[in-house]
């Protein structure tokens, strides 16, 4: 195999692990500006610049945010909550003074908007890490959709795609070796061909980690049986049906 390149950038990627357990340390004067600031340094789709971060550090909403966000107890102890949200409002009232009329009816309005708020999000995310700080993305933010509309008093046209806790890490997790290469990068065109190979090899390497162990039973098992069973969940909860609703209640119409 060809030897990977490693820039001190490129290695501090390959070490990152969530961290879901924070010291109460506020963030130093300037740091989440800095942060916030690096994260708009990321490509932005035709240079709309779709999307806003709210940064909430007040105790009573993070408590309620944990509440709506699964009791996730990292959001609760992070001294900074983030969420990164798709947004056309802004672009809206530009569009208003300009004498324009927005079009925000397609599917590709609302995916070009989470595109560039997740490429921020990323983005601040390897910031923070630089930094010494830890981070947990928190999709459960989209829980309980409406609510989140209300608690963060999102005008039309913005969705919070996705939360992230920030803040100094309080614990040391292990890093989670990822699929190998050739089963997610493939030459000229897709082709699964030799996937199947990769993932039993994977599975080998996930196993032997003891990363999954069935609580009843003790059995050990691999990422391919947890995988299996997370993408076949039913629950309308689990499969946030309410996520569709409330994007057409923010006017993203998704045609
Ligand atoms: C969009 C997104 C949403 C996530 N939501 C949650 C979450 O709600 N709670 C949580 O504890 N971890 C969440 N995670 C973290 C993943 O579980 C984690 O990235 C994955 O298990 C790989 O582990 P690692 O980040 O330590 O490498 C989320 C990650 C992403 C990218």
């Amino acid at each position: 195999m060809t030897a990977l390149a490693d820039t001190p950038l490129m290695a501090q990627m390959r070490q990152h692990r969530s961290i879901r357990q924070f010291r109460p340390d506020p963030l130093p004067e300037g740091v989440l500006e800095s942060l916030v600031s690096a994260g708009q340094a990321a490509s932005t789709s035709s240079f709309m610049q779709q999307y806003s971060v709210i940064a909430v550090q007040d105790a009573a909403r993070k408590e309620r945010l944990a509440r709506l966000c699964g009791n996730q107890e990292q959001i609760r102890q992070c001294p900074v909550f983030l969420a990164f949200c798709a947004d056309l409002h802004r672009l809206r009232l530009i569009c208003e003074g300009e004498g324009t009329q927005i079009q925000t009816r397609y599917v590709e309005a609302f995916l070009t908007a989470v595109v560039d708020a997740v490429l921020v999000a990323q983005n601040v995310a390897l910031a923070a890490e630089s930094m010494g700080l830890g981070i947990v993305y928190i999709g459960a933010l989209r829980n309980h959709p409406a609510e989140i509309v209300v608690e963060l008093a999102l005008p039309d046209l913005v969705f919070a795609v996705t939360g992230m806790c920030l803040g100094y890490p309080e614990e040391d997790p292990a890093l989670k070796p990822r699929i190998p290469l050739p089963a997610v990068l493939f030459r000229e065109q897709y082709s699964d061909d030799e996937v199947r190979t990769h993932l039993d090899a994977y599975d080998v390497q996930i196993k032997g980690l003891q990363m999954f162990r069935r609580a009843e039973t003790g059995e050990v098992y691999g990422w391919m049986a947890r995988a299996a069973r997370r993408m076949a969940y039913t629950d309308p909860k689990q499969l946030r049906v309410a996520v569709g609703q409330v994007l057409r209640s923010q006017g993203f119409l998704l045609e």
